[in-house]
């Protein structure tokens, strides 16, 4: 079941799913969001495994966002399939998930990063993570639920802070925050991250299912805000403000608005 960018291990009923594009940051291609589905949906159908973890090879990111790369040919009906795609095969798939998902966040968790870790259940970040949403600066907005998740777990007043300035904070202000559950030094991480999913595998599945879905359910009016958000998202592709936001990135420049 393994994909080059998406690795998997199964630990003591735990899947370990390192998303495996270090030299890009692991960066969400259409690609990882695909492996990605498969491999959740494996999980989900194995009554062995009770718990999951993701988080991003090497030491640098968890993920630095959607790829951007991928965005420059398209228009805004493509750009809204794309979110729309990548919503239902992991960010709302994770979040309505029948076990826990808990993100180990091990560097940048930048955009599309982030937002992973918003669809999970729990964050653990290590002390050196960084987290944002850079999108303003590239003509576009959060595609992958951030404008409905993140202030549901920090404010309105903070996320669009967040989202409006695109200023990157540190783990200690995410902890502030209520953006992560817990920190640990870069070196612990991933055992801290076991003792963690240990203390879950200790309760009731049955029971965690249920109470995932209760909890869900108190904010399902959010779907309209997703479908919204989709729709916002893909009509920034056909501005001018996208084409030099995107461009300046690739260009490895600054974007001039
Ligand atoms: N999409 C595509 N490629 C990405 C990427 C992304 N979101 N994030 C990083 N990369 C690529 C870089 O282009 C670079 O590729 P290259 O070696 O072929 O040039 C490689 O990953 C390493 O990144 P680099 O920018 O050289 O590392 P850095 O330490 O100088 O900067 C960041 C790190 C995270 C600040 C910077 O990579 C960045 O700003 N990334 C984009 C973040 C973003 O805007 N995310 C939201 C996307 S919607």
């Amino acid at each position: 079941m393994n994909s080059p960018h998406v690795l998997c291990e199964l630990i003591d009923h735990i899947a370990w799913i390192k998303i495996n594009r270090p030299e890009k940051l692991n960066a969400l291609n259409k690609a990882v969001i695909t492996a990605l589905h498969d491999q959740l949906n494996h999980i989900k159908n194995n009554d062995q495994i009770r718990a999951v973890v993701i988080t991003g090879s090497g030491d640098k990111a968890f993920i630095a966002g959607a790829d951007i790369t991928e965005f420059i040919d398209l228009g805004p009906s493509e750009g809204r399939d794309l979110a729309t795609y990548g919503e239902e095969r992991v960010f709302s798939f994770i979040e309505n998930f029948n076990k826990p998902v808990i993100a180990a966040i091990n560097g940048y968790a930048l955009g599309g990063g982030l937002e992973l870790a918003l669809s999970c259940h729990l964050r653990l970040a290590s002390e050196n993570a960084r987290f944002g949403f850079p999108e303003v600066s590239l003509g576009i907005i959060p595609g992958y639920g951030g404008t409905q998740r993140l202030p549901q777990l920090v404010g309105k007043g903070r996320a669009l802070e967040l989202i409006l300035s695109t200023k990157l904070i540190n783990t200690e202000t995410a902890f502030q925050w209520g953006l992560v559950n817990a920190v640990a030094p870069a070196e612990e991480l991933l055992s801290q991250t076991a003792d963690w999913v240990g203390q879950l595998l200790k309760q009731s599945p049955m029971a965690i299912r249920r109470a995932i879905k209760a909890v869900n359910t108190g904010y399902s009016e959010s779907e309209k805000g997703l479908a919204i958000e989709k729709e916002l998202f893909g009509a920034c592709f056909q501005t001018v403000d996208f084409k030099e936001g995107v461009s300046a990135f690739l260009e490895k420049r600054k974007a001039q608005f």
